[in-house]
């Protein structure tokens, strides 16, 4: 979603700013821009589609456009069509605004503006928070006072990057409920939506927090506080190294990061295990709160929504606690039951996820105690939860997420291993047993599930032209089915739905008819021959039908049409082998039919907006 980088400093902004908006592309846009300062006033390019169209604007009408100050914008379309004319930077020749974020008073604030004399030029919000700006600038001259009497009035979420004509090289930058960053470094500082696109040039900054205000110059940084006080803000350090964010010889970032599978789940959980037992370090979460805990809600979206059916059935299995799995977005607004013996998981790899923020909140609000499984360092989520725990699956830039989801799931077996321990319901020895196949066992099943990506880009040859397709499973295998759906659905574009096998009988199984696809995800022993059972319903009705099971499981030839055997773990861990499989089909399918891998379209990797 929407992403701003900014640069003042010694150097020519232009290239830092197309590179900073090449690498927040994975965010998912559909128009950018960039506005500088030049001799003659601000200079703005700006264009419908990918950076490249404003590349070669640049090439064929500003060849020597240098300047030490800009900002610049990828827009993810909310208010008006993806075009021209609706890309950011807005504003006036007085001042351009960037902004990530919803203004949800916009309709009232321009007919206020309208009264004032303003016309606009296009659809958004974002240009009416740029008058607005612009209107109390004229008033006061003085843009600190300009962006506060306006934020005063803005309503909905904002992280915004200001130039003013009277003040070249200075960046001014605000937020609220968005993410943004001030970046410092030798040569410049910066402002930007997220990490990677100031990568190159340092990895110190500041969070900038709620309210805050910041002026970034080529020399200093000055952070005002909501009261207007000078901020005595902490220097962070990001631990992301430039190559972590680079394709590192990988066609795609999705291959590179499903092959960081095995790194990431060692980075994770290592950490987390002292003497062979669960060691989570959260000085809120003791074992007697964690045993007071009577019922759990795992709330997030998407993909991570999807860690959450993981995280349900490990948990309810292992310490036998009641878990509900909620998407953010019903959640917020389903007026939810929680008090303090509530315990609320929030998984999240970007840490912004406005849904999964506001559920957090929610939260908090009524007295549950909140944990956050988070990605991204600093991020609002992992600040305002009560504990938070980070995977560390380093950088995640292709959209659909991979790397991120097998993180989140192996804290899921942690967190369940740590909670059936306290609640006396597994001894030492057999957490340990769990820990060794969390450790030590996963990765190396991952390993050797990637060596399997031939056989996987074989399955996806087989349902390239397919239109519809089911995934089908039962119990845990249900939990994967889900995710592998989603991630097919989402970088192939064939529409795709995951059913608990055995409830396709009840309506969907009309839609199964002569070659239609079915995945049947068949890894947990007990359930194999239920599967079977419903397999032979699709098969009988026409499915072709491709059966992922594990190693040692005999399935007869006759009921399926092909057969992809992956590596072995305990049952209740075979969701980590079999999604990395998954996803490699998802990612193959994806290249053969010729689709946008990393950027798949409409999509966002950090949703800011409800
Ligand atoms: C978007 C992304 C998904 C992600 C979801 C939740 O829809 O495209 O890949 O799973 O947001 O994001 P989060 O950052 O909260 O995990």
């Amino acid at each position: 979603m929407c992403g701003i980088i900014g640069y003042s400093g010694v150097e020519n902004s232009v290239p830092k700013l197309i590179e900073g908006l090449k690498a927040l592309e994975y965010r998912g846009y559909d128009s950018a821009g960039i506005a500088v300062f030049t001799e003659n006033g601000i200079s703005v390019v700006k264009s419908k589609g990918r950076i490249a169209n404003i590349e070669k604007i640049l090439d064929t009408e500003y060849p020597n456009l240098e300047s030490v100050c800009g900002i610049g914008h990828t827009r993810w379309a909310t208010h008006g069509e993806p075009s021209d004319r609706n890309s950011h930077p807005h504003g006036t020749d007085r001042i351009r605004l960037v902004h990530n974020g919803i203004i949800e008073n916009y309709i009232q604030l321009k007919k206020e503006l309208s009264a004032c004399g303003y016309s606009f030029e296009s659809d958004t919000d974002t240009e009416i928070a740029s008058k607005l700006i612009d209107l109390n600038y004229k008033t006061s001259g003085d843009p600190i006072k300009a962006i506060k009497s306006t934020v005063k009035k803005l309503e909905g979420s904002y992280a915004l990057g200001i130039i003013f004509d009277k003040y070249p090289g200075k960046i001014f930058a605000a937020r609220k409920d968005s993410p943004l960053i001030v970046a410092l470094s030798e040569n410049g500082n910066f402002i930007a939506s997220d990490i990677p696109a100031v990568l190159k040039h340092t990895n110190r900054y500041y969070q900038l927090e709620q309210g805050e205000i910041a002026i970034v110059e080529k020399d200093k940084v000055t952070v005002y506080d909501e009261f207007g006080s000078v901020a005595n803000k902490e220097v962070l350090t990001a631990d992301w190294d430039v190559g972590s964010a680079e394709k590192g010889g990988y066609e795609h970032f999705m291959l590179k990061e499903i092959n960081e599978e095995p790194l990431a789940i060692v980075n994770t959980i290592r950490p987390r295990i002292k003497d062979g037992l669960p060691c989570l370090d959260l000085p809120h979460l003791s074992d007697e709160a964690i045993k007071a805990f009577k019922r759990v809600s795992i709330v997030a979206c998407g993909t991570a929504m999807h860690a959450g059916f993981i995280g349900r059935t490990a948990i309810e299995t292992l310490a036998r606690i009641p878990v509900k799995v909620e998407i953010a977005s019903e959640f917020r607004y389903r007026n939810p039951i929680l008090d303090k013996e509530d315990l609320v998981i929030i998984i999240s790899q970007s840490g912004e996820t406005a849904d999964s923020l506001a559920a957090l909140r929610l939260s908090k609000e009524r007295g549950a105690h909140t944990l956050a499984i988070v990605n991204v360092a600093g991020s609002s989520i992992a600040r305002e939860a009560d504990s938070t725990l980070y995977t560390w699956a380093g950088p995640e830039i292709a959209v659909a997420s991979t790397k991120a989801y097998t993180v989140q799931i192996s804290l899921m077996y942690l967190i369940a291993t740590k909670f059936a321990l306290c609640n006396g319901r597994i001894t030492k020895d057999k957490a340990k047993e769990y820990l060794h196949t969390l450790l030590t066992l996963s990765p190396v099943a991952v390993e050797n599930a990637l060596v399997l990506s031939a056989e996987c880009a074989k399955i996806s040859e087989k349902i390239k032209n397919a239109e519809h397709l089911f995934y089908i499973g039962r119990g845990i295998d249900y939990d994967i089915a889900q995710e592998a759906s989603l991630k097919l659905k989402e970088i192939s574009y064939i529409h795709s739905e995951a059913y608990a096998a055995g409830e396709m009988k009840h309506g969907t199984i009309s839609l199964i008819t002569d070659g239609v696809p079915v995945i049947a995800v068949c890894t947990q022993d007990h359930l194999v021959e239920k599967m079977i059972s419903n397999i032979k319903e699709v098969k009988a009705r026409g499915a072709f039908v491709l059966i992922i099971c594990k190693e040692n499981m005999q399935i007869d030839k006759e009921v399926a049409d092909e057969v992809l055997k992956i590596p072995v773990l305990s049952d209740l861990f075979m969701p980590i082998p079999a999604m990395t499989v998954l996803q490699l089909v998802a990612y193959h399918t994806s290249v053969i039919r010729g689709c946008d891998v990393d950027k798949p379209r409409n999509l966002a990797k950090s949703v800011t907006v409800e």
